[in-house]
C-alpha cells in the first residue's frame, strides 16, 4: 500500500493499458478518477476498482478540448481536494502511409496523444505545485523512437510526448515533482488486436523475449515510476520485452 492516501488521475482509462494502470496503483492504496471519452464503459471500470478497497469516480472527458479538461479537473477536485498523480495514457491511431495521410487524420492523432498531455499537465501541475509532491508519466510507444511504416501522425505524437516530458521534468523538479515517459513495445490491447495473426506473428519474432506485452507490464513500470523512483525524472523507460534497445 504505497501509494495510500494519493489520488490519481488517469486518462483513457476505460479499458486496455489505462484501465490495468488504474487498477495497479488502487491495488496499492491510491484513490482512481477513471477519465475517459466512453462514459459508460468508464462507470463500469470505476466501480470494479472500488472494489479495491478504494475511492474510484468516472468522468467523461474529450482529453483533446481544453474546457472538458478542464472541467474534469474542476469535478476530481471537488471529489477529492487534490490530484497527486497523473498518467497522461489516452490515445488513438489512424495508420496511413505518410503520402496518402488525410490532414484531418493528423490533426486527431496529435491532438488526441500530444495536445492531451499538455493539456492535462497544465491543468494538474498547478494542485501538484501547492502540495510540492507530484509524479506525471506520460504514455509513449516504442515508435516515437523508432518510427513504423504507416503511422507518421502517431510517431510524430509520441516522440513528441517524449520531449514535453523532459522539458515538463526540468521546470518542475523543483517543486518535488517528476515527470517520466513509458515506451511500451507492441502490447495486446484493442488498439493491437486490429493487427492481422500474420502481423502479430512476425512482430513476435522480433521480440527478444518472443511475446507481445501485457497492459499488466507497463502498469508495473507506472507503479514504480510512482511508488519507488523518488530520484528518476526526464527518462523514457522502454518496456518492450527487448524490442528496441
Ligand atoms: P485502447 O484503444 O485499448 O484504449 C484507449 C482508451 O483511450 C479508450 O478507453 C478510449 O475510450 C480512450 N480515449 C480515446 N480517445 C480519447 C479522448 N479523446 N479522450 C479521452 N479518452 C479517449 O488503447 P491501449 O492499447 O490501451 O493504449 C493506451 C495508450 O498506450 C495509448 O496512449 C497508446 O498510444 C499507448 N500504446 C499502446 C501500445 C499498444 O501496443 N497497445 C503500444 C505503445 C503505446
Amino acid at each position: 500500500m504505497k501509494l495510500k492516501g494519493r489520488v490519481a488521475l488517469v486518462t483513457g482509462a476505460a479499458q486496455g493499458i489505462g484501465k490495468s494502470i488504474a487498477e495497479a496503483l488502487a491495488k496499492e492504496g491510491a484513490d482512481i478518477i477513471v477519465s475517459d471519452i466512453n462514459i459508460e464503459l468508464a462507470k463500469i471500470t470505476a466501480n470494479e476498482i472500488g472494489g479495491l478497497g478504494v475511492k474510484s469516480i468516472a468522468v467523461k472527458t474529450n482529453v483533446a478540448d481544453a474546457n472538458d479538461v478542464a472541467a474534469s479537473v474542476e469535478q476530481a477536485v471537488k471529489e477529492f481536494g487534490k490530484i497527486d498523480i497523473l498518467v497522461n495514457n489516452a490515445g488513438i491511431t489512424k495508420d496511413n502511409l505518410v503520402i496518402r495521410m488525410k490532414d484531418e487524420d493528423w490533426d486527431a492523432v496529435l491532438s488526441v496523444n500530444l495536445r492531451s498531455m499538455f493539456l492535462c499537465i497544465k491543468a494538474i501541475a498547478p494542485l501538484m505545485m501547492k502540495n510540492r509532491w507530484g509524479r506525471i508519466v506520460n504514455i509513449a510507444s516504442i515508435v516515437g523512437e523508432m518510427g513504423n511504416f504507416g503511422q507518421a501522425n502517431y510517431s510524430a505524437a509520441k516522440a513528441g510526448a517524449i520531449g514535453l516530458t523532459k522539458t515538463v521534468a526540468r521546470e518542475l523538479a523543483s517543486r518535488g515533482i517528476t515527470c517520466n515517459a513509458i515506451a511500451p513495445g507492441f502490447i495486446d490491447t484493442a488498439m493491437t488486436q486490429k493487427l492481422s495473426d500474420d502481423v502479430k506473428k512476425r512482430l513476435s519474432e522480433q521480440i527478444p523475449l518472443t511475446r507481445l506485452g501485457t497492459p499488466e507490464d507497463i502498469a508495473k513500470a507506472v507503479v514504480f515510476l510512482c511508488a519507488d523512483a523518488d530520484y528518476i525524472t526526464g527518462q523514457v523507460v522502454n518496456v518492450n520485452g527487448g524490442m528496441y534497445m
